[in-house]
């Protein structure tokens, strides 16, 4: 099971980048606008899978298009509490960078180095109360589903404060562990 991008991976956007890119565009200033505006201390965002923030062409990546969405809604008055997980150092080191330069203008994120599991139950204990965002894009495959549910369980089933799951699932690394079992 791959856990890393490959060399190439950063120096420009592959086309399934495109898709989640947009879908992740399009879906988080609605989601952070709407409930945002309902609950004064703001919204919780996770990037557990964040990479290097920004791709070497100078095209923002993920965290780097939520640092986008967090900045302008804070021009609106709306808050957005961003947190970035990387595993990989050299990822997380650029990661580090991008974030920085959102944060000196007083977005409201911060980095971790680390795996996503061990930062999720911190990132739910603070959005208690609080609307959720949680984008999950690995390489292969995500945390186990029980994992998961566990998290979306008890007051977070609820309908307020709401959670959205925008989740990567990669058919390839199923099949592959599939072919293996
Ligand atoms: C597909 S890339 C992320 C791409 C990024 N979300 C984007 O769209 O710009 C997956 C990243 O997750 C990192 N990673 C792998 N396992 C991880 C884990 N358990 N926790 C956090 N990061 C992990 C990898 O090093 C890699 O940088």
């Amino acid at each position: 099971m791959s856990t890393g991008t490959s060399g190439s991976y950063w120096q420009g956007k592959a086309l399934p980048s495109v898709f989640k890119h947009e879908l992740l565009k399009r879906y988080l200033p609605p989601f952070a606008g709407m409930t945002g505006s309902q609950e004064k201390r703001g919204v919780v965002y996770l990037d557990g899978y964040a990479g290097e923030g920004r791709y070497e062409s100078g095209e923002p990546g993920s965290a780097e298009i939520a640092l986008r969405v967090a900045r302008h809604h804070q021009g609106l008055g709306l808050q957005m509490s961003c947190f970035f997980v990387e595993q990989q150092e050299k990822s997380f080191a650029r990661l580090q960078e991008v974030v920085e330069g959102y944060r000196t203008s007083g977005v409201r994120a911060s980095a971790r180095r680390g795996g996503v599991d061990d930062v999720l139950d911190e990132v739910v204990g603070q959005a208690v109360g609080m609307p959720l965002f949680l984008f999950l894009d690995p390489c292969g495959l995500c945390l186990p589903m029980d994992r998961l549910s566990g998290v979306l369980a008890g007051k977070r089933q609820q309908k307020w404060p709401p959670t959205e799951l925008l989740m990567n699932f990669s058919m390839m690394a199923v099949r592959r562990l599939g072919g293996h079992v």
